[in-house]
């Protein structure tokens, strides 16, 4: 049989067999006859042993001349050992260079935030950003997975779009051959007419926004998945989310181990979540606690990111913000039938000053009353007759939410600043690379 070529995910079924793995030299050290390789191949990292007196001297003087990133391929016998990080370590045999590296930008010493970001597309090599990624791609399968198996049906929405949703101040404008299109700030003007076509329905994809703050909860291009039920209430609503989020964190938690542990996060402070049974708060009584906390807020008043911050260290888990004014939200809002003033919104704060991750709503299902909001909002209502005909043909109760990705990972992985939480961030003052 031929030698495997194998990865360092795969080790442990080829314990004691000589096996090939391709990849890059994360780190090498000497020690009199030793050289001692960590390679990385992206699913793991392997200490790979070349013992002088055990190789060809052209494998010793090929070790010889390894740099940091360099592509290699290794030959050796996988050999379990406690003391190796992961259980194993390879007893090289054969040592090809694929290619080797110049000294490579990001170095053992600290880097500020602008040199990382102007070298993310290396910068997604180390440890930890690779650990953010792989919690990010199994929230999305995690994601996908629970709407799947709910019975939704995915529609991708377009990005593209004539009109605005979520407000005319973060609109990113686009000619389009002669007309004005829109890059699509939310999918759900395009859920909704779908909801009355397949029942539940969900999309996952980019998301623009022109935000002209910098802060560490906001990029201009950022994901966010949007379910859309038809007949769902407010109430159920607020089940969705709390069942929605509690089963997402609980699997991850569950499949990423290792990953946060690479990131040192303290999960028994995502524990919580995963049992569900978030605490839910009337706006009103959210900003009556939040005076008394200390906070200058008015009722009426949107609650800014020290607030959220400040309200959310109160609880353990995540907390739901029900029922906003009307006048804080956007124009498609179901008004609250005891309170016409209100909307029937929910907003979700993560734990731990990440503030809002989850903005949703019972939609408005009366025609005269979008009319009437479309108009009190200045939005351009031949852009939105298609929208309307939804409360036109067999008008129905309907609600769904909106989450954001990176708010997501960014708090599940510990990460203070959106822009680790996704792979090529796109903000303010950034477009590269
Ligand atoms: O609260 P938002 O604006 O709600 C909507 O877009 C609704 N149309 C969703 C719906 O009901 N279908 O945005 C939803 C979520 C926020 O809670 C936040 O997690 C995320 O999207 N988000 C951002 N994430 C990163 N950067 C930004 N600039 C974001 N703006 C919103
Ligand atoms: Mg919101």
């Amino acid at each position: 049989m031929s030698r495997p070529i194998i990865t360092i995910a795969e080790l442990a079924k080829h314990a004691g067999q000589e096996v090939t793995i391709r990849g890059w030299v994360y780190n090498w050290r000497k020690k009199g006859k030793l050289r001692f390789i960590i390679l990385r191949d992206g699913f793991g990292y392997l200490q790979c042993v070349v013992f002088r007196p055990e190789v060809d001297e052209s494998v010793w003087e090929t070790a010889v001349e390894l740099t940091q990133e360099s592509s290699v391929e290794i030959t050796g016998v996988v050999a379990a050992d406690e003391r190796a990080p992961g259980g194993f370590e390879l007893k090289v045999s054969g040592l090809e260079i694929i290619q080797i590296a110049p000294e490579f930008p990001i170095g053992k010493k600290d880097h500020g935030p602008d040199f990382l970001l102007n070298h993310r597309h290396l910068w997604l090599r180390s440890k930890r950003q690779h650990a953010i990624m792989r919690v990010r791609s199994e929230l999305e399968f995690a994601i996908r997975d629970f709407f799947q198996r709910r019975d939704y049906t995915l529609i991708d929405s377009p990005i593209l779009t004539p009109a605005a949703c979520e407000g005319t101040s973060t609109l990113f404008e686009t000619e389009y051959f002669g007309e004005t299109a829109f890059l699509s700030q939310s999918g759900q003007l395009y859920l909704e007419p779908a909801a009355a076509a397949l029942g539940k329905v969900y999309c996952f994809g980019p998301t623009f926004r022109a935000e002209k703050s910098k802060t560490r909860r906001h990029l201009t291009e950022f994901w966010m998945v949007e379910p859309e039920v038809a007949w769902l209430r407010f109430d159920g609503l607020l089940d969705l989310c709390e069942e929605f989020l509690s089963e997402i964190v609980a699997r991850v938690l569950d499949r990423c181990t290792e990953d946060l542990e690479r990131l040192e996060r303290d999960v028994s402070k995502l524990r919580p979540t995963a049992d569900g049974d978030f605490p839910r708060l009337d706006y009103a009584e959210a900003v009556a606690k939040l005076k008394a906390l200390g906070s200058d807020i008015q009722f009426g008043d949107d609650l800014g990111g020290d607030d959220e911050t400040l309200l959310t260290e109160q609880f353990d888990r995540p907390v739901l913000i029900t029922r906003y004014p009307a006048d804080l939200k956007a124009f498609y809002m179901q008004p609250d039938p005891s309170d016409p003033s209100r909307a029937l919104a929910v907003d979700v704060l993560a734990p731990e000053g990440c503030g809002e991750i989850i903005g949703g709503s019972e939609r408005s299902d009366s025609l005269e009353h979008l009319e009437r909001q479309i108009a009190a909002h200045d939005l351009p209502r031949e852009s939105f007759e298609w929208y309307l005909d939804i409360r036109r043909y067999g008008s129905f109760p309907h609600a769904g939410f909106g989450m954001g990705i990176e708010r997501c990972v960014a708090w599940i992985c510990g990460v203070p600043h959106l822009r680790e939480a996704i792979p090529y961030p796109r903000l303010i003052n950034r477009l590269n690379p």
